[in-house]
């Protein structure tokens, strides 16, 4: 059982996770926060679940965890503070989350993969999925799902990227309740700067991710392309040098050739 008190004792953010809710079973938080249910209206909610019954991942992919085992929760951000912040950089400040919380309680090295995937010895720990609802054409609400592995020891199905969790990297029990605390303290820090300036995240996105330099191929649906990932923009797309060509990538899924 996640220890609701334990858990309120360690965070220590003034808004992320203030209105904090916990569900047995679940179809997917994501959708259920995307949902403008009156309980998900405040920014900053946050939405646990132990099981989800159709969780989300990217590229139409579905997300499996096991009940109780790891972490799978999201994240609203409304309007209020949305005028000025780039769904991108919101994307890139959550895997920086992530990677951070896993390095600060933990001590192991991480490792970021475009566009926001978390590794630990070039295995997928967590997994991040950012869904907005739009109204005309303005974005009403954002909401950022995230997935990680920490205590399940075994996988079953078909996987693009090998995964792992932190208890096989680490052979011991993981703190659920201090792990989230942590995610959601470095994500509040991280989004309250961000209404500053955009430059720590994508230079600290950059010096996390190891793969900028190397020849990668990017598969976006059924589309193919190969080159050198040269670095990512200023909105954190990739992008990719082909020919001595500069391509800039919106989506797709990074791999070594
Ligand atoms: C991916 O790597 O494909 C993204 C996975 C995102 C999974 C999380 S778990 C919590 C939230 N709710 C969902 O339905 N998906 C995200």
């Amino acid at each position: 059982m996640f220890d609701l008190e334990k858990f309120d004792i360690k965070l220590e953010t003034e808004i992320v996770g203030r209105n904090f809710i916990y569900c047995d079973e679940i179809d997917s938080t994501n959708k259920e926060l995307l949902s403008a249910k009156q309980q998900y209206k405040k920014n900053g909610s946050v939405i646990l679940a132990e099981k989800q019954l159709s969780g989300r991942g990217r590229n139409n992919r579905s997300w499996q965890s096991a009940k109780g085992l790891n972490l799978t929760f999201s994240v609203l951000i409304t309007k209020e503070i949305l005028s000025d912040l780039n769904p991108n950089h919101i994307n890139l400040a959550a895997s920086l989350s992530v990677a951070e919380a896993i390095e600060n309680l933990h001590q192991l090295r991480t490792e970021l993969k475009w566009p926001n995937d978390i590794l630990i010895n070039k295995k997928k720990v967590s997994g991040i999925l950012i869904e907005t609802s739009v109204k005309g054409k303005n974005v009403e609400r954002i909401v950022i799902g995230i997935g990680i592995n920490l205590n399940q020891t075994t996988f079953q199905g078909e996987f693009n990227y090998p995964p792992t969790s932190l208890k096989l990297e680490l052979n011991s029990e993981i703190d659920r309740e201090s792990m989230l605390a942590e995610i959601l303290n470095i994500f509040e820090e991280r989004l309250f700067n961000l209404e500053k300036s955009s430059v720590s995240i994508l230079n600290d996105w950059r010096s996390k991710c190891k793969m900028i330099g190397d020849k990668i191929t990017i598969t976006e649906n059924v589309n193919i392309k190969t080159g050198i990932f040269y670095d990512i923009d200023e909105n954190g797309y990739l992008l990719l040098k082909r020919n001595n060509i500069i391509e800039k990538i919106h989506f797709g899924d990074v791999s070594f050739t």
